[in-house]
């Protein structure tokens, strides 16, 4: 596996995104100690400051674009074992890309597809951030965000933790597509989701988690009895009564 370590970088995937096609090659990762510009899902920051991993991981693939949620979730499973692995704890997933532990957020997962041709992308960039040494968050963060070392209550080997979601990212692009019903049946197992209420931001009315289907689409009831399937792409869920999230 090709790794490029980066002191500093405004962001993993970004580095990633601009540079020459041939050297993004499949199975690459990037990893930056810090990142200046580091980005979340629909548009918000992840804050990289020093003390996380911040990494991005190349999958060449010819999974469609459309259905790139299945490699975000393949990828939280993935996460999830790793922390298993060095940390002994057993996190769970928010739909789609949040690994949390009692209610708050430990890592966040963005993946970008590039060069995209209809439906079909040259790459998709997995980028994963997890937070791991930090010993409190600023105040905006602070009662939705936890890392692995407040959990544990001792430092976290990075280099270990590092090298843990190497083997199962690799792992991951090697088998994921064969081995998919063991990857959902992880991920419904490890899923924070089942009847809770959360709030869709497309229309802002409570409704209670009743699934997640073998796409990774959300399903949703509302208090009428209406049910709703949403995709991830345009939906986020941020109001998980009970999670703080
Ligand atoms: C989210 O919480 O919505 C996703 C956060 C993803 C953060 C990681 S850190 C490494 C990679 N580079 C980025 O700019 N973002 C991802």
């Amino acid at each position: 596996m090709k790794t490029i370590c980066l002191k500093s970088v405004d962001s993993t995937n970004t580095y990633i995104k601009n540079l020459p096609v041939k050297e993004r090659v499949d199975g690459l990762i990037v990893v930056a100690d810090k990142q200046t510009a580091g980005r979340g899902r629909m548009g918000k920051t992840f804050k990289s400051d020093g003390k996380g991993i911040y990494m991005s991981f190349v999958i060449k693939t010819d999974c469609a674009v459309s259905e790139a949620v299945v490699l975000t979730s393949f990828a939280a499973v993935s996460v999830c074992r790793a922390i298993e692995k060095v940390c002994g704890i057993n996190a769970g997933i928010k739909w789609v890309n949040d690994i949390v532990y009692g209610g708050r957020k430990l890592c966040g997962i963005l993946t970008e597809a590039v060069n995209v041709s209809g439906d079909k992308a040259e790459c998709f960039i997995i980028g994963i951030g997890v937070n791991v040494n930090e010993e409190k968050f600023t105040d905006d963060l602070k009662d939705k965000a936890v890392s692995l070392k407040m959990i544990l209550n001792r430092n976290v080997d990075k280099e270990k933790l590092l090298l843990a979601l190497k083997e199962e990212l690799n792992e991951m692009k090697v088998s994921c597509f064969n081995d998919k019903e063991n990857f959902y049946n992880e991920y419904i197992k490890r899923s924070v989701m089942f009847g809770k209420t959360v709030v869709l931001n497309c229309d802002d009315i409570p409704a209670e988690v009743i699934g997640i289907d073998k796409n990774y689409a959300l399903a949703v009831k509302y208090g009428n009895g209406e049910i709703k399937k949403v995709n991830s792409g345009d939906i986020s869920v941020d109001g998980i009564y009970g999670l703080g999230l």
